[in-house]
């Protein structure tokens, strides 16, 4: 066992946006290992009342700092490191200019491993410490990602990126040579040998991998649809009413489908642990979907507002009640950094704000990127399942260490908040990976 002394940033158990964070600024973290061998969060509250209890475990003195949940991404794709600040016109330009030539290196297993590697320094120097990443068609990609995340102990969930047609034919997934099967069935092949090769080990987990619905035949989202029938606890993910050229598009290729959103019903590919990444241009038929369904979005905020995609309606995913999360969606979106997908999620809810006034207070924002983020993952520690995005005992103890001097204005402006919520906003407008001193995983 281990402890930390410092200021301590953390969640009441919740069920949805009416969050409530708990601080306590002379706190103690108790980590430990379970009977499963995995470090988790033992206790936390207040220094006095704790200390006594634990007389024989070494304390870490973290004067001044403040300890808080490692941040949930919902959505990144580790093969746009690289296309980070690509300007285009809109999405379809951006990905065929910039992403898909950048995504074809990928193909090459030494590019993939070096890429991984960078990819997870920069998770963990932004103080992320559970993804969900896009990897690019190619297998080895994938097994550099799983590889690396292993080795580091990052809670990863990733797979093999499935395209079978109108993107270039570097990227579209491939036959095996010598074998019978197609090229859509053998990537159904490949992401159930990657399926059972990842899932499950250690801090791993896969998802089934359509990219959006305009690349993939209707036989590709089938078996991606029975792929998961077949696995219930894999997750699902993919692109979903970003962009109106997009939207067109797909609802051109399945015009038997009510909505873009829908057509993945339509194949199965909606239930818990299925993520969409964007969900901004829904209607109200489709936010009830998420909702029946148990899917739930990632809002990619700074990547909306880089294309120029448009504005996530968070009062009418509370309204209905559906499961949302943020995610940095890098490389549309600008940034590793959480702060700034915070502070981007506080313009965009400001500027869909209707007569109520409401818009993101500083604790709702912290907790759709942590523990908010990682319920809507089903990484909440329900029936046997991972608790991560959170310090209450039983989370896996993933946690950073926040320097609130690091630079001379976030010391200034911090120095002088009178409670939680000015604190938490100081760090959100004004932070980045300065902020972040330290992360702790597991
Ligand atoms: N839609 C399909 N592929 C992508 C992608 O790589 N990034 C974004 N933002 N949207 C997509
Ligand atoms: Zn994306």
């Amino acid at each position: 066992m281990q402890a930390y002394r410092a200021s301590i940033l953390w969640f009441a158990p919740s069920q949805g946006p009416k969050v409530c964070a708990h601080w306590e600024d002379d706190g103690l973290l108790v980590v430990g290992t379970n009977a499963a061998g995995v470090q988790v969060v033992h206790a936390v509250g207040s220094y006095s009342s704790l200390i006594e209890d634990y007389p024989l475990v070494p304390v870490n003195h973290l004067h001044g700092r403040i300890l808080a949940p490692g941040f949930v991404d919902m959505h990144i794709h580790y093969p746009q490191t690289n296309v980070i600040g690509s300007p285009a016109d809109g999405l379809l330009p951006w990905l065929e200019n910039y992403t898909f030539p950048e995504e074809k290196r990928f193909a090459e297993p030494e590019y993939s491993t070096q890429a991984a590697r960078f990819f997870v320094d920069e998770l963990f120097r932004n103080g992320v410490t559970t993804a969900m990443s896009f990897a690019s068609s190619h297998h080895q990609s994938v097994d550099a990602l799983f590889n690396e995340a292993l080795s580091r102990r990052l809670r990863l969930i990733t797979g093999l990126c499935l395209m079978d047609r109108n993107a270039p034919s570097e990227l579209l997934n491939r036959a095996a040579p010598g074998n019978h099967l197609d090229s859509t069935e053998q990537s159904l092949v490949d992401s159930e040998a990657l399926i059972q090769r990842w899932h499950g080990r250690g801090r791993l987990g896969y998802a089934i991998t359509p990219r959006f619905a305009p690349t993939c035949s209707d036989a590709q989202l089938r078996g991606a649809g029975q792929l998961a029938e077949k696995y219930p606890d894999v997750w699902i993910q993919s692109h979903v009413a970003e962009n109106k050229h997009e939207i067109a598009w797909a609802r051109a290729l399945f015009p038997a489908s009510r909505s873009y959103l829908s057509t993945y019903a339509d194949f199965g590919l909606m239930r818990p642990r299925a993520v969409y990444a964007h969900c901004i241009h829904l209607d109200e038929d489709d936010r009830y979907l998420m909702r029946e369904t148990g899917a739930a979005a990632a809002v990619c905020p700074t990547s909306n507002l880089f294309l120029g995609s448009g504005f996530f309606d968070f009062e009418g995913a509370d309204r209905v009640g559906y499961k949302y999360g943020l995610a940095s969606d890098v490389g549309g979106g600008t940034s590793f950094s959480p702060f700034h997908t915070m502070l981007a999620a506080y313009y965009v809810a400001r500027e869909g704000q209707t007569k109520t006034g409401l818009s993101l207070n500083p604790q709702h924002l912290w907790w759709q990127h942590t523990a908010g983020a990682a319920q809507a993952l089903g990484l909440d520690g329900t029936g046997g399942k991972p608790w991560v995005g959170n310090l209450l005992p039983g989370c896996e103890a993933d946690f950073v260490v926040l320097n609130p001097q690091a630079t001379p204005l976030l010391a200034r402006k911090t120095s002088l908040a009178a409670n939680l919520d000015e604190l938490l906003f100081a760090m959100v407008v004004l932070g980045d990976d300065r902020l972040v001193e330290q992360t702790i995983v597991a």
